[in-house]
């Protein structure tokens, strides 16, 4: 039996099985990685939804987008049931920030016993820590929608409250033609175990309620035709949040002796805190503003304050 060639690498007939098994086995795999290779596509951060269609659509949205609502066609107006999920309960779910709490009659009952025209117009015009309209735009809620939002918490409270009439059908239109900001608070439960802890949460909620395209004030940026005017449109959508009731200690709008002691520091300062944050003010109110306009809500503030 004649030994194979010195040097040859295969020596034994098990040697010889694993290289026969091997020079098959290795072509298969590289053919099984190039096929996924040349399919991998579709396999871009799989088990992701990264290049749905959605995901695409989000990605590549303008940064401003205009709400135009047709002002002829007739207002469905939400019911108080509808307005209480969206907006109140917010706070008057859990109670933050001392709002009574949503079926606590103990709570409601030196409210109620104010009847219902008075609470409706401290809903509407704010009280404390209550923003005005929960913090609203009339152009989302009429003063109509808020009106039943009272009735329907204070009804499941003890009250009997009739709901408020229904505008008349012209009225309303015009009033709810105009597009604006949506702020609508998302609801949210909470403990409110403590005050700070329920203040917290307020905030929360309120921030939460920033409407995600609080930039779009921003897109015009610097060449905003006029920076008042973008600096009043970012108060109220972002910074009234927190600064129209002066929640967490933010000093309230149009407030002088809130705003007095602030405003010794040079101007300069006081814009860093806005941009910056200080304390439980998060940077630019936690939006996404461009510095211009986050300086402009300044100023607009500012200037109710002197
Ligand atoms: C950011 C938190 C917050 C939101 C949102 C909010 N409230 Fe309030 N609300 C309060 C607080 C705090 C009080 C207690 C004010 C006080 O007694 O000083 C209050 C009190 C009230 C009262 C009683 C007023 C009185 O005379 O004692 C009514 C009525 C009321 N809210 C209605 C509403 C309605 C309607 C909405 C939704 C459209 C709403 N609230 C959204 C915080 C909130
Ligand atoms: C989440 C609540 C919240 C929002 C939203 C918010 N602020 Fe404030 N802001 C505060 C609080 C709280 C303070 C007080 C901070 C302190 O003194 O510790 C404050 C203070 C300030 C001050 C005074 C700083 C100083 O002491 O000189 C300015 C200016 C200001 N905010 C601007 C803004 C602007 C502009 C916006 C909107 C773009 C905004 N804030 C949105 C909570 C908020």
């Amino acid at each position: 039996m004649s030994e194979a060639p010195h040097g040859a690498p295969i020596k034994t007939p098990g040697q010889l099985i694993a290289a026969v098994i091997a020079g098959f086995a290795v072509p298969i795999v590289i053919i099984i990685l190039l096929v996924y290779y040349v399919d991998n596509t579709t396999r871009t951060g799989a088990g992701t939804d990264e290049l749905s269609t959605q995901q695409v659509a989000a990605r590549i949205a303008p940064v401003a987008q205009v709400n135009v609502r047709d002002a002829n066609a007739p207002h469905v107006y939400k019911t108080g049931e509808q307005v209480f999920q969206a907006v109140c309960s917010a706070c008057h779910a859990s109670g933050a920030a001392g709002a009574p709490k949503f079926g606590n009659s103990g709570d409601w009952a030196p409210r109620i016993a104010q009847g219902f025209d008075t609470l409706w117009k401290t809903a509407l015009s704010g009280k404390g820590a209550m923003p005005p309209r929960g913090g609203t735009s009339p152009d989302d809620y009429s003063d109509y929608e808020i009106g039943l939002a009272v009735a329907y918490m204070a009804n499941h409270a003890g009250a009997n409250f009739q709901d408020p009439p229904k505008p008349a059908p012209g009225a309303a239109n015009a009033a709810n033609a105009a597009s604006g900001a949506a702020a609508a608070a998302p609801a949210s439960g909470a403990s409110g175990a403590d005050a700070n802890a329920a203040q917290a949460q307020a905030a929360a909620a309120a921030i939460a309620a920033i409407p995600q395209a609080s930039s779009a004030p921003a897109a015009g940026g610097a060449q905003s035709a006029d920076a008042s005017q973008a600096g009043k449109a970012l108060y109220q959508q972002v910074c009234q949040a927190c600064h129209a009731a002066g929640v967490l200690g933010a000093p309230k709008f149009g407030n002088k002796a809130d705003w007095a002691p602030r405003l010794k520091d040079p101007m300069d300062t006081v814009y860093n805190y806005a941009l910056h944050g200080k304390g439980q003010m998060p940077p630019k109110g936690g939006s996404t503003a461009s510095d211009a306009d986050v300086k402009a809500a300044v100023d607009y503030m500012v200037s109710a304050a002197k």
